[in-house]
This record gives structure tokens, C-alpha cells and sequence, in this order.
């Protein structure tokens, strides 16, 4: 079996990562493999951050402030809870999709491309050896956490991928049965 289709398979997301994490010319291996996705109208709709030490400590401050925003009580344990997210990896990569009207390639054209350009990162990390969590959730949404990052506000998170080296066991890949999602017709 090549070693793309392996890849593909065998791909877990990978919750318990540590240091290292990708350097500059193997991040530049993976931003390269995400400008590939197909993309309607090349309409270029991504945009990456990479974040890492202390952008990821101030990512947590934002996480917090939008924490508390939606829950004003909120005890220490929570607020730590929030302030600690982002430091789960060495490494963050914010995908954005930066939306512009085109009648040709409606919006979630665009944010599928991203969606793809990121999964590309993912398996590019992947064979790699680094571990790769996609995470979104409310703070994609969150306005304090959409400045952090300078978001125009047509613009979208599309993931927070939390990347770094594996740590511990990674989960066998499940494979959902095929005739439940596929049909063929002559
Ligand atoms: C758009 C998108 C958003 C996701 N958001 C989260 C998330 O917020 N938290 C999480 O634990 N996993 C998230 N995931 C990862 C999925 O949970 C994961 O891919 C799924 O459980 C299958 O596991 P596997 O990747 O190991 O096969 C997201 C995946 C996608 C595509």
C-alpha cells in the first residue's frame, strides 16, 4: 500500500502531545502541503497562526476573558481550566477562513477549502511522526478571541490544531462499516 493511502488510515487525533514540536522547515513541509487543497475559484481563503510559548500562555488569557464573558461566576477552577486549554500542546496552528463574496464560490466553498488545506496539515503531521488534535468549540466564536487573532468579521475559525510530538498510546483508527455510508448504482 502507498504510503499516502497508509497515512490516511492509520491518522488518529492525538489528544496528549508534547515537545518537539515541527520546526520552521518542517512546519514550511506542512504549509506547503495545505496551499495544495483544492480550492474553487482560487479563492486562497486560508490564512494559518502559529502560535507557540508565550502567544499560547496570551491565547489562554483570551480563552478566559471569553470564558468569563459567557459565565460571569465563574470559580478559579473554571477560569484556570480556560487560561490552561491552549497550553495542551507546544504548538497551535489556527486555521482561518477569510470569506469574501464571490457568486461563483458561495462561503462554505470557501470554508471547505480550508477545512481540506487543513486536513492536508494533519496528514502531512502525521507522516511526519507529530500528533494532531482538531479542536474548535465556543471560543471559535468568541469575540475576545476573534481580536486576539485580528479577525476581519466575515472570517472564521475553522480548527485549533494542537500539534506536537505523541505522547503515550494512540487509539486504534475505527473504521465505520462501508455500507452504511456507501451505495453503488449501475
Ligand atoms: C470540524 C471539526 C471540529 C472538531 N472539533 C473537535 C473538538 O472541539 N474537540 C475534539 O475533541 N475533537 C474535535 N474534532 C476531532 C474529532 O473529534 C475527531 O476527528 C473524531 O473524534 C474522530 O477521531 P479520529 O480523528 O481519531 O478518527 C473536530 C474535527 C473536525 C473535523
Amino acid at each position: 500500500m502507498s504510503d499516502v493511502i497508509q497515512t490516511i488510515q492509520n491518522r488518529v487525533s492525538q489528544p496528549r502531545v508534547g515537545l518537539p514540536a515541527p520546526n520552521r522547515e518542517q512546519l514550511d513541509t506542512l504549509f506547503r502541503c495545505a496551499v495544495r487543497a483544492p480550492d474553487h475559484g482560487r479563492m486562497r481563503p486560508w490564512r494559518f497562526v502559529v502560535l507557540t510559548g508565550e502567544s499560547l500562555k496570551k491565547l489562554g488569557l483570551a480563552f478566559e476573558q471569553a470564558g468569563i464573558a459567557g459565565d460571569p461566576a465563574a470559580d478559579e477552577t473554571k477560569r484556570t481550566r480556560w487560561r490552561e486549554m491552549p497550553l495542551r500542546a507546544p504548538m497551535i496552528i489556527v486555521s482561518i477562513a477569510c470569506i469574501k463574496p464571490n457568486p461563483k464560490v458561495p462561503d462554505w466553498e470557501q470554508v471547505a477549502a480550508v477545512a481540506t488545506a487543513t486536513q492536508n496539515i494533519q496528514l502531512a503531521a502525521t507522516e511526519l511522526g507529530f500528533g494532531v488534535m482538531w479542536r474548535t468549540g465556543e471560543m471559535t466564536v468568541a469575540p475576545i478571541v476573534r481580536e486576539f487573532l485580528g479577525l476581519a468579521p466575515a472570517d472564521q475559525i475553522v480548527a485549533f490544531l494542537y500539534l506536537g510530538t505523541p505522547e503515550g498510546e494512540s487509539r486504534a483508527p475505527e473504521f465505520q462499516p462501508l455500507d452504511q455510508c456507501v451505495e453503488f448504482r449501475d
